[in-house]
């Protein structure tokens, strides 16, 4: 594929960014009354105003273009179809089957995968409904108060993620805990709190050899076995969820415990697979269900919206704009709801595992940035942490507000307060605050003029950084599903515009590699004389 950058389309874009370098958006507002109503649409239940941003119709037209040039429909379809475009491993990337309606079909090597999807959505919903209903019992014969989900990165961000952001839907019967790192606190802190009787671990691993998952739960397994006072019934308290469901029967899960997924489940995109059982255990089948088709809503919207009204799309050339154009480094979520807390967490590892690459699809390496640095947390907390840096530090942050219209916790007047935040946010980082609008307030609050021009400088705040505000009606099952599905379809149209694979990680390997070779070194039983001057050096401050 051509290098996008030797397109006519992306130098016309670095001639409209330098044309347009200076341009306020604030001054943008006052000249087009219809700027709002111009850079503002819903999808899926989704509302998105992206006018806050340093764009005009001639930005807009020109990414447009960009998209029609990399063919984005087609390589829309491409996925749809399980086309196998994770090029490196070879395989289709087929989450958008796990949300399909059973009437739906989609080959993957002559299988058709829904058909599999249900099946293994109806073995799932035997369990949570044994599970929730309290019919699964310990070895003890007591029901089930606490699940454990052991996992990390996809096998762990999606289920702790969702399983927060819809805590007004969780049971109150079962609590839920999620465990990691392979630093023992995590399990510790949690095991001390566990009745091992009724306690239940669900051991989620797409390859079952993640080293800190498989610590973890042998760390659980032993506990168990040193609890339990019938050796025999531990079975009751392990389930395993993996797309190698052998290698999970190899550790002692019974056989009609582990439920498995598949190949063209990436990580990252695994929530709603199997993987997300303890999120259907915590919510329900039918709101796990509803989960399902808010982002199957996402996925037909992506697939069929034209580019103008496709809001991934919309949302994907933003990124290529602030990312290749504006020359941002990172990008900020800053979700004004405690419930979606971990959202940021989530999205790192979705964003950044899939776009962090630095060759193209045929592996050449590339002259353009890639994948920004995701971050963020709750508003309005990082206003009184980060948001300095936003307003007056020397880089542009785009910012993606995400508010709730309506709060699961109306008390006094505390949502209107959170509205009034969020906003002003958006509204501050926009249109900022002029010297001369500095010096006008600081005279009206008595200091002189000479005082007030020798201060302004400190406290004027530049404006003109760019933010995209999503409103959801309410964060529910459904809503949360479409939400999640536009991120991973952004990542999608981001991916395929820089012609990267989004779906394979390599660069992760090598960490594991290297901290495999230095447990023998840490163990005591290697020389460090092979080693670089400094792991031998901190090694031997360890041992
Ligand atoms: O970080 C590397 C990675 O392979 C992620 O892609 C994945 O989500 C995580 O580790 C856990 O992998 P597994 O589910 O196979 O334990």
């Amino acid at each position: 594929m051509q290098n996008i950058t030797t397109t006519a389309t992306w130098q016309q874009l670095q001639q409209h960014a330098e044309q347009t370098n200076n341009q306020q958006m604030r001054d943008l507002f006052e000249q087009d009354a219809k700027r709002f109503d111009k850079f503002t649409f819903t999808a899926a239940d989704l509302f998105l105003d992206y006018s806050k941003n340093r764009i005009t119709e001639d930005t807009m037209q020109l990414l447009l273009q960009l998209a029609e040039e990399v063919a984005i429909k087609d390589k829309i379809q491409q996925m749809y179809n399980g086309e196998k475009i994770n090029t490196t491993e070879n395989r289709a990337v087929l989450h958008i089957a796990l949300r399909a309606p059973k009437d739906k079909a989609i080959m993957v090597d002559g299988v058709n995968v829904i058909e599999e999807v249900h099946t293994a959505l109806a073995n799932i919903s035997d369990a949570v409904n044994k599970i929730r209903s309290g019919e699964w019992k310990g070895f003890s014969g007591k029901e089930i108060t606490d699940v454990v989900n052991i996992g990390i990165g996809g096998s762990d961000l999606g289920p702790h993620m969702i399983t927060e952001a819809l805590t007004p839907y969780v049971t109150d019967k079962i609590d839920f805990h999620f465990v990691s790192n392979v630093d023992a606190t995590h399990i510790y802190e949690t095991l001390k709190t566990l009745n091992p009787e009724t306690t239940l671990f669900i051991i989620a691993s797409k390859t079952f050899t993640t080293q800190e998952t498989l610590a973890n739960a042998l760390a659980a397994r032993e506990w168990l076995e040193q609890k339990a006072t019938n050796k025999n019934a531990i079975g009751q308290h392990l389930i395993a969820v993996s797309a190698k469901p052998e290698r999970a029967i190899e550790f002692g899960i019974h056989a009609e415990h582990v439920y498995p997924f598949w190949d063209w489940v990436g990580g990252r995109y695994s929530l709603w697979s199997a993987i997300g059982l303890s999120i259907a255990i915590a919510i329900g089948m039918e709101h796990f269900q509803e989960l399902l088709a808010g982002a199957h809503m996402m996925d037909e919207h992506f697939k069929n919206a034209p580019l103008k009204e496709n809001m991934p799309i919309i949302m994907g050339l933003l990124g290529i704009w602030n990312t290749n154009f504006l020359n941002c480094k990172t990008q900020a979520v800053l979700p004004y709801d405690q419930y979606l807390e971990l959202l940021p967490k989530y999205l790192q590892q979705l964003e950044m595992e899939s776009n962090g690459k630095r060759v193209n699809k045929e592996g050449e390496p590339l002259n353009y940035s890639t994948c920004p640095v995701i971050w963020g947390s709750p508003g309005t907390n990082g206003q009184h942490a980060f948001h300095e840096l936003i307003m007056q530090g020397t880089q542009i942050i785009p910012v993606d507000f995400i508010f709730p219209k309506q709060t699961h916790n109306p008390i006094g007047n505390q949502h209107m307060l959170l509205a009034a935040n969020c906003l002003a946010q958006s509204q501050a980082m926009m249109q900022g605050k002029n010297e001369q609008e500095v010096i006008a307030e600081l005279m009206e609050q008595g200091l002189s003029a000479q005082e007030a021009k020798t201060l302004a400088p400190h406290k004027v705040i530049p404006g003109n950084n760019p933010s995209n505000t999503i409103i959801i009606e309410k964060i529910t099952p459904k809503t949360l599903g479409s939400l999640i599905a536009l991120y991973e379809h952004k990542t999608f149209v981001e991916g395929i515009i820089w012609n990267i694979n989004s779906f394979d990680q390599w660069g992760v390997e090598l960490g594991k590699q290297l901290a495999k070779k230095l447990i023998p070194n840490l163990e005591g039983e290697a020389t460090t004389n092979k080693l670089d001057a400094s792991t031998a050096g901190l090694i031997n401050k360890l041992i």
